[in-house]
């Protein structure tokens, strides 16, 4: 193994929660339900499939313009969730780790369909940190597909084959399989059918590489 690539959001920082709230202000707003399970879904996926599903629960359909404007103004909520954001911020589990997997001369990446991911990179202190970030500004289709592993693997110039993709989400376990990446999975992800490698804690990926 010579390289790990890390999911961002619920993986690296708790940034899912803020995901949240932003799509239950939205739901609240145009009425329709929202709950866990409907969050869960929208992991590892672009904001606007996330939209599409929140979208499932509606009574009526939504024109592209409106769409986009449901979109932009989730982000603004999420942004100024964002804005708060500080390195303390980034777990002593979570640092501590990615210090002992980069002591141990491993490559490591960012792998994340957010659009936002060098914003928080920034908020966390790890601007600077990663060997390669590859994200939702740099791809053109979302997890499940790998290209955003892909992508990561090639500015690291390793194969998938040499790389352990670490994911909370079933998309980007089944994006991690489709790429012929090895994958850690936390949460949710610990229980998909196609990991290989369930972890119940972060520093659990220490026993891994
Ligand atoms: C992923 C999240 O990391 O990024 C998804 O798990 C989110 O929930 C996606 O929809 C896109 O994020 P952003 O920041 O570009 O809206
Ligand atoms: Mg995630």
């Amino acid at each position: 193994m010579k390289a790990v690539i890390f999911d961002l959001d619920g993986v690296i920082c708790f940034t899912d929660r803020y995901h949240y709230k932003a799509w239950k202000e939205i739901a609240d707003e145009i009425r329709v339900p929202f709950d866990e399970a409907t969050n869960n879904r929208m992991r590892g996926v672009s904001r606007m499939a996330s939209l599409e599903i929140l979208l499932e629960g509606a009574d009526r359909s939504f024109s592209a313009t409106e769409k986009e404007a449901l979109a932009e103004r989730k982000n603004g909520i999420y942004a100024a969730l964002l804005d708060e954001m500080s390195p303390s911020d980034l777990s002593d589990e979570v640092r501590d780790t990615l210090r002992e997997l980069r002591k141990r001369g491993l490559l490591l990446a960012i792998g994340s369909s957010s659009r936002n991911t060098k914003k928080i990179l920034g908020k966390l202190g790890l601007s600077d940190f990663f060997d390669a970030v590859s994200d939702g500004t740099n791809i053109t289709r979302s997890k499940p597909d790998p290209e955003v592993f892909l992508k990561a693997a090639e500015m690291l110039r390793i194969s998938p084959k040499e790389a352990l993709v670490v994911e909370d989400a079933a998309a980007g376990i089944e994006a991690a399989n489709a790429g012929g990446f090895a994958s850690a999975g936390l949460g949710e992800a610990a229980v998909q059918p196609l990991v290989t490698h369930p972890l119940a804690h972060f520093s659990d990926l220490l026993q891994l590489v």
